[in-house]
């Protein structure tokens, strides 16, 4: 029988993380931080450590830990029921949220909500459903999904091929299938972007450029032709690809071009969902229309893992037949439609409706914006960009030029391991440092935040 018995050793026994080479996490002196308790913006630790949580736990919390309206609306479900099966059943928790996500989204006129337990799932599904509809619909040939570059979508293999992520989906490119991959609309790190590097400037302000990127897709929407099923992508913000921005007026461009050709439009807003950009959902900043929206993360208020994707009536429509017919979507997960996350997801919904409006999350994105000017101060920050309750710091070697520090020198884990020293929890993005800050936060914290990861930039890259 093995003895040990501290978390640290249990965890270092038996556990193996996500995304963590367990090599290093393994090593000998390095000690996890075990979260026991939350509030707020605030982690404690088992030592009673105090922390901040600078990416509301990998992008999921939106209110704030413990918040009072979401705690009760789960215990209160706990004391009816957890959970019972939603194939062949409904229950009274599901289409109340059902409705209530299509409100927030103003998809009406037929749209349905596809439940599920994770951003994967909720994009695994989505693509499944239109490769479906197509075949249903008569479009056998309309096959080819179309994605951006650096764009991620989960771990599943459906989501791994919609992505375009050297680092996670190198090694499993023989089990993926295949998409078109068009170039990412970041301008900081756009080829076509001939604006020189400007302090104090997002590179989506300083950009010169002629839209390249909107010819790219243009061209190879019109390469696919009548193959082209459905594109694919985050809206405005790609997360896992760096925090990417893209400028204003691409998403609106990408939907029309998508429109005219009949290609459907299918959006990721797991991690821009629920107002993490200012505006409920972020396709609501260009007025498209998407065909297909998954949803997932902020969706419980990051409480419990609840995932939807929402698709359009002529996709919905195309399942209907008799029974002999097999036009049945066949997927589901065990978990769809648990009552303890719906419970959770229509308490947090509550919650945008007097408190974290939009007009609250701008002014807080606001305060979040001007704060952290102060990161262009230091030289090897090459660029700081927003949007809504997201900051990404990209670290660079050389400003003019925007070189990149070499991968093995693992700056930005660095500075977020000398940011948690300070109490700032937050992961970076190879050397991209993210703020996305629970929408609670105070302006002391948000403020401290900053300070946090400023002093930590410092530390490991002394001027
Ligand atoms: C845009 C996007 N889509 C999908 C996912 C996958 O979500 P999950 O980790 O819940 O499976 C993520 C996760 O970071 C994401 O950022």
């Amino acid at each position: 029988m093995n003895q040990a018995s501290s978390n640290a050793e249990l965890d270092r026994d038996f556990l193996w993380h996500p995304f963590t080479q367990m090599r290093d996490w393994n090593a000998a002196g390095q000690e996890p931080v075990v979260i026991v308790e939350g509030e707020g913006a605030l982690l404690w630790d088992e030592n009673g450590r105090e922390f901040l949580d600078g990416n509301s736990s990998i992008w999921t919390n939106l209110h704030g830990h413990r918040r009072p309206e979401i705690d009760r609306a789960i215990i209160g479900q706990l004391g009816r029921i957890a959970h019972s099966s939603f194939l062949g059943l409904t229950n009274d928790l599901a289409p109340r949220l059902a409705r209530e996500l299509i409100e927030w989204l103003r998809l009406e006129g037929g749209f349905r909500v596809f439940l599920s337990d994770d951003g994967s799932t909720a994009v695994e599904a989505g693509l499944k459903m239109i490769f479906q509809a197509r075949a249903q619909r008569g479009e056998t040939h309309r096959t080819q999904f179309i994605s951006l570059a650096q764009g991620y979508h989960g771990d599943t293999v459906g989501a791994m091929s919609a992505g375009h992520s050297e680092v996670f989906h190198r090694t499993y490119r023989p089990l993926l299938f295949e998409t078109t991959e068009v170039m990412s609309p970041a301008c900081y790190r756009c080829p076509f972007n001939r604006g020189t590097p400007e302090r104090g400037v997002d590179a989506r302000a300083s950009r010169k450029c002629h839209w390249e990127c909107i010819g790219q897709l243009e061209s190879a929407l019109d390469a696919l032709g009548e193959t082209a099923s459905a594109l694919v992508m985050e809206p405005r913000v790609q997360g896992a690809g760096g925090m990417a921005m893209h400028p204003e007026g691409y998403l609106a461009r990408a939907a029309e071009l998508c429109c005219e050709r009949g290609v459907w439009l299918m959006l990721d807003e797991v991690l821009t969902g629920f107002g993490r950009t200012g505006e409920m959902f972020a396709f609501q900043k260009e007025n498209v229309v998407p065909d297909v929206v998954a949803l997932a993360k902020g969706m419980s208020g990051g409480y419990l893992p609840i995932a939807a994707t929402v698709a359009a009536p002529e996709i919905f429509d195309a399942f209907l037949g008799d029974f002999s017919e097999r036009k049945t979507f066949f997927h589901g997960h065990s978990y769809s439609g648990n009552q303890l996350g719906c419970a959770a997801s229509l308490a947090s919904l509550e919650i945008f409706k007097s408190e974290h409006t939009p007009a609250h999350l701008q002014s807080s994105a606001k305060t979040l914006a001007e704060l952290s000017a102060r990161f262009w101060d230091h030289p090897n920050v090459g660029d700081v960009r927003h949007e809504g309750m997201i900051c990404a710091v990209e670290i660079v070697r050389d400003f003019a030029t925007r070189e990149a520090f070499p991968f093995t020198d693992r700056i930005g884990a660095r500075i977020c391991e000398a940011a948690k020293k300070s109490g700032l929890l937050t992961r970076p993005i190879g050397d991209v440092l993210v703020l996305m800050p629970p929408y609670c936060s105070t302006e002391p914290q948000l403020r401290k935040m900053v300070e946090a990861l400023c002093g930590a930039i410092g530390e490991v890259l002394p001027v």
